[in-house]
């Protein structure tokens, strides 16, 4: 299969650590960045080490699926932490529909957190469905299936350091 980069290595990098640096600004005291697993670890180990104000960290697993059964979200691990009372960011790879965020911040909610930001790698805001408030945002993208630095196709292409598409 023939990948095309659409977002480099160094592009990344530097983006995410502007990214790290308006979160550091932002929070007086500890925020609790959720990973939303599995496509924004790659992500989330270097945002994390971009941010140099308090932070701990938090895992949840989640998948959407397509097709015959669009629109169905299942949660894998809801084991985290109270965040009752406490500023929460929540890691993502690709805002796609918005689905899965808008079931996430729904479900986190409920737990009385202090506040709920979203923060994604990539918005692709042709395919939205739900509107989801952003807050930040490393690159908008056009419509394109991409893959690398975490986001996969049938769980290929996570380890590409870059972000391409796949050229059909
Ligand atoms: P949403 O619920 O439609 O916003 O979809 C979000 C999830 O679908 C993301 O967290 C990704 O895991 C996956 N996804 C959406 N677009 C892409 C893509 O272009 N490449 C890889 N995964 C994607
Ligand atoms: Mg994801």
């Amino acid at each position: 299969m023939n990948i095309t980069t659409l977002i480099s290595a160094k592009e990344i990098s530097n983006r995410v650590s502007e990214l790290g640096q308006d979160i550091s600004n932002d929070y007086q005291g500890t925020v609790i960045l959720i990973s939303v697993l599995k496509g924004s670890i790659c992500f989330m180990a270097d945002l994390l080490r971009s941010i140099d104000s308090d932070v701990t960290i938090e895992f949840i697993s989640i998948s959407s699926y397509k097709g015959a059964m669009k629109g169905h979200i299942s949660l894998h691990d809801n084991s985290i932490e109270d965040i009752q009372g406490k500023h929460v960011i929540l890691v993502e790879d690709i805002v796609d529909s918005g689905r899965t965020l808008s079931f996430l911040i729904e479900l986190l909610s409920k737990k009385n957190p202090k506040s709920i930001d979203v923060c994604t790698l990539l918005d692709k805001p042709a395919r939205r469905e739900v509107e989801i408030p952003l807050s930040y945002i490393g690159f908008e993208i056009d419509d394109y299936f991409v893959v690398g630095y975490g986001l996969d196709v049938n769980q290929k292409y996570r380890n590409l350091p870059y972000i391409g598409y796949i050229e059909q």
